[in-house]
């Protein structure tokens, strides 16, 4: 099975699907990695990898679906079966969602449906929670909407601060990305709406 992995940023988590790529845990190959941001990290960390890159500008498109059919097209050219995004900032389009329908996942640093969006911890922190976490869930085209795979919880101190919270949700993502991944590899993951059942659980 070939995966895509899309980044804007640091790519940690991107880091953590490699490191369960190479140590067999994930039976699948990355096959590229796709990105809106040339300053981002995750190229490096793609390099390093030696995993193809393919970084594309949103600037020179008018919409986000003359974006995302450039994308599309690479990653069918690249005969990719799952898109995993990890820390992709861009919303993507109805175009992109119907062309990998049910084969996209994302994974975002709180407890969905709470605090969907980009500031998913900050926001979090601010409310005054006690118990947050990441969500690994499908990719529908309403933003952070799709069916849930795993969650995870942490729990908030007094004293952390956006800082210390993401560092603690970051660590429960490289553990539940891979495991959700993994999951969908092995076909052990039937959709039924909105509900997900995972078999040998
Ligand atoms: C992750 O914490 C992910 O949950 C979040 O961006 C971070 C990327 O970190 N995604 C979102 O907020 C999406 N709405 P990384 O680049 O180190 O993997």
């Amino acid at each position: 099975m070939n995966i895509a992995v899309l980044a804007s940023g640091s790519g940690t988590n991107f880091q953590a699907i490699i490191d369960r790529v190479k140590d067999g845990y994930i039976p699948a190959k990355i096959a590229i990695l796709v990105s809106d941001n040339k300053e981002a990290y995750a190229i490096k960390r793609a390099e390093e990898a030696g995993i193809e890159t393919f970084v594309l500008s949103p600037k020179k498109f008018k919409t986000r679906e003359e974006y995302d059919s450039q994308i599309v097209k690479k990653l069918k050219e690249k005969d990719i079966d799952l898109v995993v995004l990890a820390g992709f900032m861009r919303l993507i389009s109805p175009y992109f969602v119907k062309a990998y329908k049910d084969k996209i996942l994302n994974i975002h640093p709180a407890l969905l449906p709470s605090f969907k969006g980009t500031h998913g911890v900050k926001d979090a922190l601010k409310y005054g929670v006690k118990v947050t976490g990441p969500t690994c869930h499908f990719v529908e085209e309403e933003l952070d909407n799709g069916a849930i795979i795993l969650q995870e919880t942490v729990s908030v101190s007094s004293d952390d601060t956006e800082e210390t919270l993401h560092n603690k949700i970051h660590k429960k993502e490289y553990e539940i990305y891979p495991k959700a991944i993994k999951l969908f590899v092995e076909g052990k993951i039937k959709v039924e709406g909105r509900k997900i059942k995972i078999k040998d659980k």
